[in-house]
């Protein structure tokens, strides 16, 4: 119901609360500070949908953690239900699935973090919280139940993230691979005129390419 329903904006801390997981008791953000983490609900266990996904996420579970960046998976279902459905993927899909399940038997995460979406529904939607090392959430994504989410993706967020912090600039659209620049990074858009004529003198000199003075660019 909407009145339950708090939707975290990016930017916003992440709610600080304890949570029941497969592997014991987890505070949260606390427990990861100085990681990044991927909170991801599902709808429920046991369904097909959801079974690709975990075993996709855990796939890439060592790239996630060459990343500084660990996984959180949620639903409504009780513990002893996550731990029997991990039993079933690693007997079945040959995956032993690494990273905590929350126990959201209560609702009350899903209903901290705006996961239960409808009047009537007690399961939680396929969301991904990406959160940084200093508890910020830095996106939101919220797919329906119909279409499983592109891990891929999110990996690809993650390291973007990563790069455009280091490294002052902005990813283009489906960096690595953008259909002008390739792989080259995007300069923020110069300000003051003086910056105007520094981008200018940058690219006279071949210190970095320019479609225009608002749309400057350098490899990486
Ligand atoms: C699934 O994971 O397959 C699923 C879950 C809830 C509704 C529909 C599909």
């Amino acid at each position: 119901m909407m009145e339950d329903t708090k939707m975290p904006l990016i930017g916003d801390k992440f709610p600080e609360m304890v949570v029941n997981t497969t592997q014991g008791e987890i505070n949260l953000p606390d427990d990861y500070s100085g990681k990044w983490f991927i909170l991801f609900s599902h709808p429920a266990d046991f369904t097909p949908v959801c079974t690709t996904e975990f075993v996709a996420f855990q796939q890439r579970y060592d790239q996630f953690r060459e990343l500084n960046t660990e996984l959180i998976g949620l639903s409504i279902d009780q513990v002893f239900s996550h731990l029997k459905w991990e039993e079933w993927i690693k007997d079945n899909m040959g995956e032993e699935i690494e990273f905590p399940i929350i126990a959201d038997g209560t609702g009350d995460v899903g209903k901290q973090l705006g996961l239960l979406h409808t009047a009537s529904s007690t399961a939680t939607v396929r969301a991904v919280f990406i959160v940084d090392p200093e508890a910020t959430i830095r996106a939101i994504l919220y797919y329906p139940a119909e279409l499983g989410r592109n891990m891929d993706e999110i990996l690809r967020m993650v390291k973007g993230f990563q790069v455009a912090q280091k490294e002052g600039v902005a990813m283009p659209a489906n960096w690595p691979n953008n259909e002008l620049i390739g792989d080259s990074l995007i300069i923020p858009p110069a300000s003051t005129a003086e910056q105007i004529a520094e981008r200018q003198g940058q690219v006279d000199r071949g210190e970095i390419k320019s479609y225009d003075w608002w749309l400057c660019y350098r490899e990486q």
